[in-house]
């Protein structure tokens, strides 16, 4: 595997680092390592003797273990640490955790946090790479990346004049912020509906359509991107009655049809079936949410790779 890397940031921290080039850059390199994943031995010496923390200060299935599966299938040896279990419970700072790890002379630490700007704290610390895996309500940019390798795939490359939706919690989703900014940059036209009490302040700011009504957010939609109610983010009174709440952003294949014939449905997961999507939809062949997963190894190793080899050097396999 030949790669000259353009990549040039120390760390991957918000969206606005990625330039369509870049962007395109790490979207080629992941369609290698798709191919690689899809072989019976799934692993390159690329990055051997590399090291990369796994710094999950809270819960993660996706991202956590595609991020360790992308580190081994690179050679990389992979930590994980977690806030139980870890002395983040005996009350030690981020700083001083993030020393503590920087000490053992990591390559990589892939961290997730509750705080907003956490990840880019320790960037500004620390001498290795820091890869934001989500923080708090601001970012989630490698979901992002994934999700849009996963488009590129589908709809071949092709972004302009296409038409997102994303659907429900969108104040506290990180996950709708960095998928705004990365697919309107590459040239996506981002709609967003949902329940009032869950749009986000200063959203007539946002580069996207508001919708007030589900029927017509659907109209013309190329993909509907669901998103899960954020309950462990919310303060209390912003939903009267969840089951009022699932009658009306649920959607359906009643609502689906509304949408252009061929209409990709995404989630990032985790799903809640019948509040977010219903079964039969999260089940049915427009839904990429088991490619988004899929999508998220490749990713992350096209991510890794451009961070450790981000001076020009030449790797090849
Ligand atoms: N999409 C996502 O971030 O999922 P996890 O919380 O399981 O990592």
């Amino acid at each position: 595997m030949e790669n000259t890397c353009i990549w040039p940031h120390k760390d991957y921290i918000d969206v606005n680092q990625l330039t369509p080039e870049l962007a395109n850059y790490l979207m080629d390199l992941a369609e290698q390592f798709r191919q690689v994943n899809n072989r019976q031995v799934k692993k390159v010496p690329t990055l051997r003797g590399r090291s990369v923390v796994l710094f999950f200060s809270e819960d993660s299935t996706r991202t956590r273990t595609s991020f360790d599966m992308a580190g081994k299938r690179l050679s990389c040896d992979t930590f994980a640490l977690g806030k139980s279990g870890s002395s983040l419970n005996k009350g030690e700072s981020l700083k001083d955790t993030a020393l503590t790890l920087q000490a053992m002379n990591p390559d990589v630490i892939v961290i997730r946090h509750s705080s907003s700007g956490a990840p880019k704290f320790l960037a500004d610390r620390l001498g290795c790479s820091i890869i934001n895996a989500g923080d708090g309500w601001h970012g989630h940019p490698t979901q992002a990346l994934l999700d849009l390798f996963t488009l590129r795939r589908r709809w071949n490359g092709e972004f302009k004049d296409k038409e997102l939706l994303i659907v429900g919690d969108i104040a506290h989703s990180r996950v709708a912020r960095s998928n705004v900014d990365l697919l309107t940059m590459m040239g996506v036209k981002v709609h967003i509906f949902g329940p009032s009490t869950l749009m986000p302040a200063g959203v007539e700011t946002w580069p996207v359509t508001v919708h007030k009504k589900f029927k017509e957010a659907l109209e013309g939609k190329d993909a509907i991107m669901c998103l899960r109610l954020q309950q462990e983010r919310m303060r209390g009174g912003l939903l009267p009655d969840l089951s009022e709440y699932s009658n009306t952003f649920c959607l359906t294949p009643e609502l689906l049809r509304l949408a252009k014939p061929g209409c990709l449905v995404m989630h990032p997961g985790p799903i809640m079936r019948g509040m977010d999507l219903s079964a039969e939809i999260a089940d049915s062949v427009e839904s990429t949410i088991l490619e988004q997963v899929n999508a998220g190894v490749a990713t992350r190793m096209a991510l890794l790779m451009a961070l450790c080899t981000r001076n020009g050097q030449e790797i090849s396999e």
